[in-house]
């Protein structure tokens, strides 16, 4: 039976492994790393899945801005969300999402942002159609960045988009 968890209370060794199963060693030089560099995860809005005691699925969220020479605008970094390649297709992703998206609408559902797939993320309300005028510290594929700020909070057109340290 699975179990949904606050992310703070599993074990930081335990979310590396399962990390490094879904995307691979080489996953934090991927530019979402870049996005959050510095910062630590959200612990309201960052889950887990755990199965038999095992962590098979996390998900994370990250404090970031996007800025442009005059203003600033917080975000919400969602990602990366995993489920461990044997549990993938189960409804976990769906769980770990409608986690963060309730926890978020407890603190009037931030703007949030991630790098992914609008096929799978779409039906969680991220689109890439408000994200072309901004840019990030390393590659990225346009119709990958995705927002979702259903709150219509205000954000800032053009800008770069990277860790909010403060
Ligand atoms: C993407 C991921 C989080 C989805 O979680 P999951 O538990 O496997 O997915 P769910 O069970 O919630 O949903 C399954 C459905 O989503 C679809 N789906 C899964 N990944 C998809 C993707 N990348 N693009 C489009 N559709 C996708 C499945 O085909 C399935 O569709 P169906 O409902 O029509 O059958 C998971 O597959 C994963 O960890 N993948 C590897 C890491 C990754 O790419 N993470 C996302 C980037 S942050």
């Amino acid at each position: 039976m699975a179990r949904l968890c606050p992310l703070k209370d599993c074990r930081a060794d335990d979310i590396e492994r399962l990390l490094d199963t879904a995307f691979g060693g080489d996953r934090t030089s991927r530019t979402a790393y870049m996005l959050r560099d510095g910062t630590r995860f959200i612990r309201e809005l960052s889950f887990g899945v755990e199965q038999h005691g095992t962590l098979i699925g996390s998900i994370q969220c990250w404090p970031v801005m996007v800025t442009s020479k005059a203003e600033k605008a917080p975000l919400i970094l969602v990602g990366p969300v995993a489920v461990h390649p044997d549990e993938q297709n189960s409804g976990h992703g769906h769980t770990l999402m409608q986690a963060t998206l309730k926890a978020a609408k407890r603190i009037n559902e931030p703007p949030m942002v991630m790098i992914g797939d609008a096929e799978y993320y779409g039906r969680f309300g991220f689109s890439a159609e408000e994200t072309g005028g901004w840019t990030l510290p390393g590659p990225w594929e346009p119709h990958r960045l995705l927002l979702r700020n259903p709150a219509r909070h205000p954000l800032i057109g053009e800008g770069m988009v990277g860790p909010d340290k403060d």
